[in-house]
C-alpha cells in the first residue's frame, strides 16, 4: 500500500499567517504539522509516501522531510499546480502509485487515540471498495456528512449540508483500492471548481464497495484550519504529552519501534536535534530501549 500526504491548499481560513508560509508546515506545539499525519501512514506500516504540495512551498518539505531515509521510508514530493481539490492527489500521483492501494490523508488532520489503529488495520486489509470513517461531530454543515438509511447503512455522502441529515463527518484518512485512479478520472469538478473527494466517496457508495467505520466516543480528530482550532490542537498535545512523558508523532521513534530504521540511526537523529525537547525526548526513549534490549 501507497501512501499521499496532501499539503497543498491555500491555508485561506489562517492569514495572513499562511501568506508566506504553508499550513501543514506551521508548528502544532513541537513538531510540524505534517508530522501528525505522516506519523499515521508510519504506523499503517507504509513506506513509500507522497508528500503533495504547491509549486511555492515543495522545496520547504523537502527540506524538512528529505529522501525518507532517515526514517526508512521513501518520500516522493509532488506538485499540485492550483488547490483543484482533494480528489486531484490521485491524478497527479497516478505515477508512484500505479497498480497499489492507496491511503491518504490531510495534512493537517490530527488523530490520538487506540480506535485509530482498528481504521488502520481495516483500511490495510481492503481487497476490493474503499474505507472511510465518519465522526460525530457538533457543526455538520463544516463537513461531508454520511447520511444513513433506516437499517442505518450508508446512503449518501453530502458535503457541507445547510440542512445536515447527520452528525457524521467524513475524517481526512481515507483507504481505497487500486481503482481509485480509473474512479477519479471520471469525476468533474464541483461548483467550487475542486474535484470532490466526496463525489469519490460516493461512486465507491453507489458501486457498493464503500466501507464507513462510525465513531462516536473515544478518538481525538482534530483539525487545525482556523487560528482557534489550531491553538486548540497544539494544547491538546502539551496536555497529553506533559502529563504523559511520551510524544505524539515523534516520527523517528515510531520508525525505530516499526523496525524502519536502527537503533544506531535513531541514535544519530536524536544527537543532531539534542538541544531540542524533540531531541532530548528521542535520547531518553534511546536509554529506555537499550535497557529494555
Ligand atoms: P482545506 O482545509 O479544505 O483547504 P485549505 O487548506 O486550502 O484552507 P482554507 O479553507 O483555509 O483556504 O483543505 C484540507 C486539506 O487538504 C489541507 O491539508 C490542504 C489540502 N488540500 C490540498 O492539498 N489541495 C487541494 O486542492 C485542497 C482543496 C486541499
Amino acid at each position: 500500500m501507497k501512501g499521499i500526504v496532501l499539503a497543498g491548499g491555500s491555508g485561506t481560513r489562517l492569514y495572513p499567517i499562511t501568506l508566506t508560509t504553508s499550513k501543514q508546515l506551521l508548528p502544532l506545539y513541537d513538531k510540524p504539522m505534517i508530522y501528525y499525519p505522516l506519523s499515521i501512514l508510519f504506523e499503517a506500516d507504509i513506506r513509500e509516501i507522497v508528500i503533495i504540495s504547491t509549486p511555492k512551498h515543495i522545496d520547504l518539505y523537502k527540506e524538512l522531510l528529505g529522501t525518507g531515509e532517515d526514517f526508512g521510508v521513501k518520500f516522493y514530493y509532488v506538485i499540485q499546480q492550483e488547490p483543484r481539490g482533494i480528489a486531484e492527489a490521485f491524478l497527479i500521483s497516478e505515477d508512484y502509485i500505479k497498480e497499489e492501494n492507496v491511503a491518504l490523508i490531510l495534512g493537517d488532520n490530527v488523530f490520538y487515540g487506540d480506535i485509530i489503529y482498528d481504521i488502520i488495520e481495516k483500511g490495510k486489509k481492503i481487497k476490493e471498495g474503499a474505507l472511510i470513517s465518519a465522526y460525530y461531530v457538533k457543526d455538520p454543515q463544516r463537513y461531508g456528512i454520511v447520511e444513513f438509511d433506516k437499517e442505518g447503512k450508508p446512503s449518501k455522502i453530502v458535503e457541507k449540508p445547510k440542512n445536515p441529515k447527520s452528525n457524521y463527518a467524513v475524517m481526512g484518512l481515507y483507504f481505497y483500492d487500486k481503482n481509485v485512479i480509473y474512479y477519479a478520472k471520471e469525476l468533474k469538478p464541483s461548483q467550487r471548481g475542486e474535484l470532490e473527494i466526496t463525489d469519490l466517496n460516493n461512486i465507491y457508495l453507489e458501486e457498493g464497495k464503500l466501507n464507513v467505520i462510525k465513531i462516536d466516543k473515544g478518538l481525538a480528530w482534530l483539525d487545525t484550519g482556523t487560528p482557534s482550532s489550531l491553538l486548540e490542537a497544539a494544547n491538546f498535545i502539551e496536555t497529553i504529552q506533559n502529563r504523559q512523558g511520551l510524544m505524539i508523532a515523534a516520527l523517528e521513534e515510531i520508525a525505530y519501534l516499526k523496525g524502519f530504521i536502527t537503533l544506531e540511526k535513531l541514535k544519530e537523529r536524536a544527537k543532531y536535534f539534542e538541544n531540542s525537547e524533540y531531541g532530548k525526548y528521542l535520547l531518553r526513549r534511546i536509554k529506555e530501549f537499550e535497557n529494555e534490549i
